[in-house]
């Protein structure tokens, strides 16, 4: 049994993720012998589903005291890169939710870590698990598109999600706490998403508004165009809609594929199909499902002592991402990114 502590009991840590450690295929390898969150209200939401595992309120003192395989780091962004790097100088393996780390340079640190003592990472990227996603990946995998060379992503929501109520409900949209808007919320999955097809990204030109949501200290609406090594990508997001959906687009030589939440329309070579999947891609935004892959592929690798970084390097284009949006809104240019 891998023994694992989770830090961060919030929305995602007790809601998306512990569900999944429960599923059977998860929980005969894997168990969660303690917890860290600031709040104590969160730690006793967390005893009551796992009453035998420690609490803590500092994760310094969870690494200090517990004997951990791994630990699952579900924390607001711009705690990640401390607490990661604690664990790495622990020597234990990591899986960290999205975005990893918001600049390169502490994201760098942190693959020379892992590296260094030959750490298992996994970033929390799980929308490529997400049925719709692998429907589409057998679609262009079937060659019915031809070569894919442009994928547009519209994501609509009202506002920004809320955080649990035990802690700040408002920080997605607080910069200190965020890091940024909706690009560091939703494009940090698009980002991998896109980049899975069209490969490098090579220039990105982003502009940010704030259109509706006056109190926000982040964008709520972006509107990013990327060149990526084999085509180019779209992504319109917005937490200044007035319905919560998501739709996609992806062309290719010979054809295309739409989606518009779970609906996937193909115009390919063979004429034009309609597939229609039980859930799409917004659902309740906690997608304790989609982990359940995510957390097999991270046993299977400590099984193998697979040390891949595949992971790494796809958090790594990501947050290069995320950053040269910022920069391309600030300086109203074209971003080249480099590496
Ligand atoms: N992969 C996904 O689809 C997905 C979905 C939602 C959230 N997330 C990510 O998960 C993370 C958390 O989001 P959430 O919605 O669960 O937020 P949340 O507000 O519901 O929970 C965050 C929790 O972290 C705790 N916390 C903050 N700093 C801490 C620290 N230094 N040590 C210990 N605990 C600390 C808070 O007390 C709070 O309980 C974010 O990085 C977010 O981007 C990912």
């Amino acid at each position: 049994m891998y023994r694992g502590a989770i830090i961060g009991l919030g929305n995602i840590g007790l809601y998306g993720h512990l569900p999944a450690y429960f599923h059977p295929d998860i929980r005969k390898e894997v168990k969660i012998i303690a917890g860290c969150d600031l709040s104590r209200e969160n730690l006793e939401r967390f005893q009551k589903l796992i009453p035998a595992a420690h609490l803590f309120t500092d994760a310094e003192k969870l690494f200090q005291y517990e004997k951990l395989d791994f630990v699952d780091i579900c924390t607001p962004p711009v705690s990640h890169f401390n607490l990661i790097k604690k664990a790495a100088l622990k020597k234990i393996n990591i899986l960290s939710e999205k975005p990893v780390t918001l600049e390169l340079e502490t994201l760098l640190q942190i693959k020379k870590l892992v590296l260094k003592n030959k750490l298992v990472f996994l970033p929390g990227h799980q929308y490529r698990y997400s049925p719709v996603w692998q429907k589409i990946i057998s679609i262009i995998e079937s060659g019915c598109i031809g070569r894919p060379y442009l994928i547009q992503f519209f994501v609509y929501r009202r506002e920004a999600n809320k955080g649990n109520e035990y802690w700040d409900p408002a920080w997605r949209s607080e910069i200190e706490i965020s890091g940024g808007g909706i690009i560091v919320d939703h494009g940090s999955h698009l980002f991998y998403l896109a980049s899975s097809i069209l490969g490098k990204p090579e220039f990105v030109t982003a502009i940010t508004n704030r259109l509706s949501h006056f109190k926000y200290s982040v964008e709520d609406t972006a509107s990013i165009n990327i060149q990526h090594e084999k085509g180019a990508a779209h992504l319109l997001l917005t937490w200044a809609a007035h319905d919560r959906k998501m739709e996609f687009r992806i062309l290719g030589t010979d054809g295309e594929i739409s989606a518009m939440e779970n609906k996937i329309t193909v115009i390919g070579i063979e004429g034009k199909e309609i597939v229609k999947l039980d859930k799409g891609l917004s659902g309740d935004s906690k997608h304790s499902d989609w982990y359940i892959p995510l957390f097999r592929e991270f046993i299977d690798r400590l099984d193998k002592k697979n040390l891949s970084i595949d992971g790494m390097e796809e958090a790594i284009t990501t947050t290069m991402l995320i950053s040269a949006s910022y920069k391309s809104a600030e300086i109203k240019k074209t971003v080249a990114i480099i590496g």
